[in-house]
């Protein structure tokens, strides 16, 4: 039985209608990163900073999963084997599927203080000066990792990294790192790599097979494949 790594980005959620980052109509497009995806654009800005995350956290609520989102979600729920979902996604399109994911970049659904670091459900709508309910402060920001931060749940990442026998990358660019960089650790740990994605990704060459399509005509096929064989 293989033990299973997943990672999806901003493509997996495309075609729930989610905009990804670097599409030529992408959220990178419209926005400067560093205006609205680091602590020091928060810091100069934090009316654009909230209004850019209300903004996401409004549409993430008005849309579904997809039929990749579910297939991963019955991969995890009938695979005899350990299935690892990791996302780079914000939204809580895996969960609403019914998978559990560890999300490594945040999720719009959380507010952290800037202050204390507690952490607590983000209001739909963020305002600038958002007090922490544990410490008072107005440092209320988005619970999202954002550039020059270090993501979330690193050490137990590549900690199944290091005993996977099978990784899988779905819908990146494979241009964030660490992220980009699983495929790397995956392969040392002696596992088959393969890339689901639209194009062949910054990372391709990295990956032993790479199947090139939308994440819903790739992704279901693929889950049961995976499931005929553990059932040979
Ligand atoms: N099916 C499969 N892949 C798709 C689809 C689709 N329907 N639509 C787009 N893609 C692919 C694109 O070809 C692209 O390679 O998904 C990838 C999306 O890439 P990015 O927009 O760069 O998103 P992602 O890789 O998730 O970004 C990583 O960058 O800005 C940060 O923190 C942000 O988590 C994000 C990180």
């Amino acid at each position: 039985m293989e033990r299973i790594v997943i990672l999806t980005g901003a493509g997996i959620s495309a075609e729930s209608g989610l905009a990804t980052f670097r599409a030529s109509d992408g959220l990178w497009e419209a926005h400067r990163v560093e205006d609205v995806a680091t602590p020091e654009g928060f810091a100069r800005d934090p009316a654009l900073v909230q209004r850019f995350y209300n903004d996401r956290r409004q549409r993430a609520a008005e849309v579904a999963p997809n039929a990749a989102h579910l297939a991963l979600a019955k991969l995890q729920r009938d695979y005899p084997g350990e299935v690892l979902i990791v996302t780079q996604n914000v939204d809580a399109l895996h969960e609403a599927a019914g998978a559990e994911v560890l999300h490594m970049h945040g999720s719009l659904d959380g507010a952290l203080c800037a202050a204390c670091g507690h952490r607590w459900p983000a209001p739909m709508k963020m305002q600038v000066g958002e007090p922490c309910p544990a410490c008072g402060a107005p440092a209320g920001r988005p619970d999202i990792v954002w550039f020059g931060e270090m993501p979330y749940h690193m050490e137990e990442i590549f900690a199944r990294l290091s005993r996977c026998s099978y990784f899988v990358a779905i819908g990146t660019s494979g241009n964030v790192y660490p992220a980009a960089g699983f495929v790397q650790e995956a392969d040392a740990a002696g596992a088959h790599t393969l890339e689901l994605n639209l194009e062949a990704s910054t990372s391709a060459s990295h990956f032993a097979e790479a199947r090139q399509g939308r994440a819903t005509e790739l992704v279901p096929p693929w889950v049961e494949e995976m499931l005929a064989e553990a059932r040979r």
